[in-house]
């Protein structure tokens, strides 16, 4: 498909309907997942195809360690695995790793897989990939809100001085730009905690493809249909120049 304009910097992805997946093919939910690490491969190949600078992966909510703990277990195995195998092709394609999400809730071995990523690639210049990991919106918010309180205490901070920028500058998402398009994949319209400060101008695509059954050609059509949209930040006519 040819480049359509304007292209987003910043494409969010909930990756939604691994279970479904699995259910419909007679396959453990497992497996579900691990199908859902292809489509996230064909992802970052359109990203970079189009230009697209940064693209986060919800991968492991907060909520998420209230499923059955084998399932739990068989995402942080998948986790582990994917970052010894992806980082040479990562690193052959520019892409530098970022973690949001709170890591010490993460075994010692999950979090050193992550810290190895994250420094393996960090020499990514091409497109960041942020992976969302044991992440929530709130309790990101939550973890910003105890650290500014804590500057404020300590008196190195005024409280009058907290304005939007030191709010975002606070967040696991600092100096990254805000997402301009948020796909969720399976029909579900709910962003689920995800970015909730973020997105607050993002535009909403919501195909109903399972993620596993994810393709480059489904994340053109997402860029296409992003194309058309009238971003507007609230703004009307003459203003929005
Ligand atoms: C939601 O589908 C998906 C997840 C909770 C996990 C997404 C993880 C991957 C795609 C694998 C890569 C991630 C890691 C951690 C290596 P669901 O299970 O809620 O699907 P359902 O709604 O159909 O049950």
């Amino acid at each position: 498909m040819s480049i359509v304009e304007p292209i987003p910097q910043h494409v969010a992805v909930i990756m939604d309907g691994n279970g479904r997946w699995a259910e419909r093919h007679g396959r453990e939910r497992a497996e579900g997942h691990a199908a859902g690490i292809e489509p996230m491969r064909a992802t970052l190949r359109a990203a970079q195809r189009h230009g697209v600078k940064y693209v986060t992966f919800y991968a492991f909510s907060t909520e998420n360690w209230g499923r059955p703990a084998a399932e739990v277990d068989a995402l942080m195995e998948l986790l582990c695995c994917c970052v010894a195998s992806e980082t040479p092709d990562l690193q052959r394609q520019g892409v530098r790793v970022r973690i949001i999400g709170d890591r010490s809730r993460f075994s010692e071995k999950v979090r050193s897989s992550l810290d190895r990523i994250e420094a393996d690639t960090a020499a990514g210049e091409t497109l960041t990939m942020v992976l969302a990991l044991n992440y929530s919106s709130r309790d990101e918010l939550r973890r910003a809100v105890c650290r500014l309180a804590g500057e404020a205490a300590a008196g190195r901070l005024a409280p009058e001085a907290i304005d939007e920028r030191c709010i975002a500058a606070a967040l696991d998402t600092h100096g990254m730009p805000d997402p301009d398009l948020v796909i969720r994949t399976s029909g579900e319209q709910r962003l689920s905690n995800f970015l909730l400060w973020q997105a607050a101008y993002a535009e909403f695509y919501f195909p109903e493809v399972l993620w596993p059954d994810f393709t480059e050609e489904e994340f053109d059509r997402a860029l296409a249909v992003y194309a058309r949209r009238d971003r507007r930040f609230g703004l009307v006519g003459e203003t929005r120049r």
